[in-house]
């Protein structure tokens, strides 16, 4: 059953949201009756389709393009969301890159050069950096949230490269300083998914091949499991801040 609030006034910015889990965030906003700002790369093909498609059911949704790889985007996009929307409640810091359209194991160092840190340290973490400074002061002045999309990866079991592990444990020691530097006003918090139904650049075989014995509730999440946490999160959960809410169908339990 799908957790409800009352989000009327409301306003959310969510990177990465013409897909997936940021998708499934950006409509349990929208149906609780937030505006919201979809944040995509301006070349992403769904961006201006999804706003399109979103706005036709009668929603209020604007789209704010660019790469929150980029340090001059990501201010620009945070301003074009609170320009015109008028505010700024919630920020989902969900956009990431696996770099790899395949799993790399551990020991391939080769495969984990440079250009590959440089890569996933910048979208995956200095991103939702760029972002959350950008909208500090409006989340201040609102009283809001932050949410970041971490991996259950930043805690265990590994994930699409060792470099992705590291920068997903990152932001889930990242949440704790934001909460910390951003209380009392502004409540900082995280998901851990696990397997998603997405359209995740990085492959799985287990998954891909249906094999979900190694998921207690035996089943991939959807983008509204995803979502719904976020927006619990976001909109409820007024006494947490600091936390990483695993959400995995018990993967790592
Ligand atoms: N899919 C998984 O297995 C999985 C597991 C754990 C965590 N996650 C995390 O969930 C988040 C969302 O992934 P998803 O599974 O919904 O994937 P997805 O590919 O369906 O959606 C990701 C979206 O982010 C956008 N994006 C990529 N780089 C961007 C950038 N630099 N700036 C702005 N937007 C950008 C993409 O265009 C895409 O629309 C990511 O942070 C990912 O690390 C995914």
């Amino acid at each position: 059953m799908l957790a409800t609030y009352d989000l009327k006034g409301k306003t959310a910015l969510v990177t990465g949201g013409a897909s997936g889990i940021g998708l499934g965030a950006v409509k349990a906003f929208l149906r609780c009756g937030a505006a919201v700002a979809i944040n995509d790369l301006a070349t992403s093909p769904n961006l201006e389709k999804v706003v399109k498609e979103l706005s036709d059911e009668g929603h209020k949704v604007i789209a704010a393009p660019g790469s929150v790889g980029d340090a001059q985007d990501c201010p620009r996009m945070v301003e074009k969301a609170i320009g015109e929307l008028g505010r700024l409640d919630y920020l989902v810091n969900n956009a990431g890159t696996p770099g790899t359209r395949s799993p790399i194991p551990p020991a391939d160092f080769e495969r984990q050069d440079e250009a590959f840190w440089d890569l996933l340290l910048n979208v995956n973490l200095i991103g939702p950096y760029r972002c959350t400074k950008a909208a500090a002061e409006a989340l201040k002045e609102s009283g809001g949230a932050i949410v970041n999309t971490a991996s259950i990866s930043g805690f265990s079991r590994g994930g699409s490269s060792s470099v992705y592990c590291a920068t997903k444990a990152g932001l889930i020691n990242l949440t704790k300083e934001w909460a910390r530097a951003l209380a009392p006003k502004v409540r900082v918090n995280a998901i851990a998914p696990g397997a998603v139904d997405s359209a995740w650049m990085c492959r799985f075989d287990d998954i891909e091949e249906g094999d979900l014995s190694a998921i207690p509730l035996r089943r991939v999440g959807t983008p509204t499991d995803y979502g719904e946490s976020i927006l619990f999160l976001s909109a409820g959960a007024d006494y947490v801040t600091g936390h990483t809410l695993v959400v995995d169908g018990g993967l790592i339990a």
